[in-house]
């Protein structure tokens, strides 16, 4: 009798994620997810716990002492920072020029922010005049940006807006799920106070961890709303004197609890997402950041060159587009849809469409994480070669995975 498909052991079809995120997983971090699982308790995987807040404050760039992990996809972080930075009524500004900037606002209304959005056309991203005077007129506590807003392919320049908002005594937060070690974003020296990123773009693993680093001052402010699920209250317990956190599982505070050496229990820690978070950050560290940094700035001028010798035009203002993913206008004479199932199905490659007003109108080309080498991006661009020529397109004489080659080799 033929054994039905949910019951056969899952066995996914081999794919090329070169798409905007997830991508494919560094086998290293496969490895380690499949390592033996252990008690939250046990003194090694406590160690673990301690091992990913130092591997990560190398990621971020940071000092902070309050560096770690929350349970979820990167969407859980951003959650978690947010609720547990808003208080009812809090203004919170929101750099909107994507689609993951109006996540940002959205989940700033849910947490009873006063929300205030300033827009930038998609492609486009802001000035640090704009955004001081932005700051300016709103007086708001809180300013949040995402740093590489994926569904446009954007980098917002952040190195003067942690400072903008220090000065006028703004928190920052920054979402940086897509861009962190593929774009340059040294936290401290960015003065950004709250920011959190996932694996499955630059760190190279699956989605499921949302590592995140908070300053100093902030995590103080945080304490003060220090509310304990009852039974599990530390003697001598006196809650904070700010409001309780809207949620008890992204309530920072009884997190961060958890993540100190008092090991106040909260969630169980998703073991094999801790194993994997660490052989992300290992990895990269192993690399170097600044490796890092650069292989994915050369795959980003490789992937141009080989798009524009297709004859490509490119989407948004490139001085400001994010090295690891590249948005292109999808041609008139071909149908975009039937370009990305052909790349799928006959060459097992992914890339993707967008969202909201570019949907239809352009493709987005990832190179990264584990997924940033030459031959991820010869194989597209060749791949992307035939399948144009198979919809009728004419292309000119140019290789465009031997333009991209020359790229490599000039860096070599
Ligand atoms: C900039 C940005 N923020 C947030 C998210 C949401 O991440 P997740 O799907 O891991 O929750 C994404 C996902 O693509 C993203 O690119």
């Amino acid at each position: 009798m033929e054994v039905p498909n949910r019951l056969k052991q899952i066995n996914p079809p081999p794919r090329l994620m070169m798409g905007p995120g997830p991508v494919n997983a560094d086998p290293r971090v496969q490895r380690a997810m499949s390592a033996d699982l252990l008690g939250q308790y046990d003194p090694a995987m406590t160690d673990y716990m301690n091992e990913v807040m130092a591997l990560y404050r190398e990621i971020f760039v940071t000092e902070n002492q309050w560096t770690f992990l929350i349970d979820g996809t990167s969407r859980s972080a951003i959650e978690a920072a947010l609720l547990s930075l808003i208080e009812a009524g809090d203004k919170v500004l929101v750099l909107v020029y994507g689609r993951f900037g109006h996540l940002l606002t959205e989940i700033a209304e849910r947490a009873g922010a006063e929300v205030v959005p300033v827009h930038k056309e998609w492609g486009q991203v802001f000035t640090p005049e704009e955004v001081a005077d932005a700051l300016d007129e709103h007086k708001p506590k809180i300013l949040a940006t995402c740093q590489g807003d994926t569904s446009t392919t954007m980098n917002q320049p952040l190195d003067q807006i942690g400072h903008l908002c220090r000065e006028r005594g703004v928190i920052s937060y920054v979402d940086a799920t897509a861009s962190l070690v593929g774009n340059p974003l040294p936290v401290d020296a960015w003065a950004i106070d709250v920011c959190t990123v996932g694996l499955q773009k630059c760190l190279g693993g699956p989605s499921g961890s949302g590592p995140i680093t908070i300053s100093d001052r902030v995590a103080a402010l945080i304490k003060e709303r220090w509310h304990v699920e009852k039974g599990i209250e530390p003697p001598g317990f006196v809650p904070g004197k700010r409001s309780r956190i809207a949620s008890n599982y992204f309530d920072l505070a009884m997190v961060m609890a958890y993540w100190s050496p008092e090991r106040l229990n909260h969630h169980t820690e998703a073991t094999s997402m801790l194993y994997c978070a660490r052989e992300c950050a290992r990895c990269v560290l192993e690399e170097g950041l600044q490796n890092a940094l650069d292989r994915h700035a050369l795959a980003s001028r490789a992937m141009v060159a080989g798009l524009q010798t297709l004859g490509l035009k490119l989407f948004g203002d490139l001085s400001h587009k994010m090295t690891n993913v590249t948005g292109v206008y999808i041609p008139e004479e071909v149908e975009g849809e039937a370009i990305r199932h052909a790349m799928l199905h006959d060459f097992g490659i992914e890339i993707g469409t967008s969202f909201g007003p570019l949907h239809g109108k352009i493709w987005r080309i990832g190179a990264m994480g584990y997924n940033a080498r030459k031959d991820t991006i010869l194989r597209t661009l060749s791949s992307l070669t035939s399948v144009l020529k198979l919809h009728g397109m004419r292309l000119s004489e140019d290789d465009a995975a031997l333009a991209a080659l020359e790229v490599y080799r000039e860096a070599e």
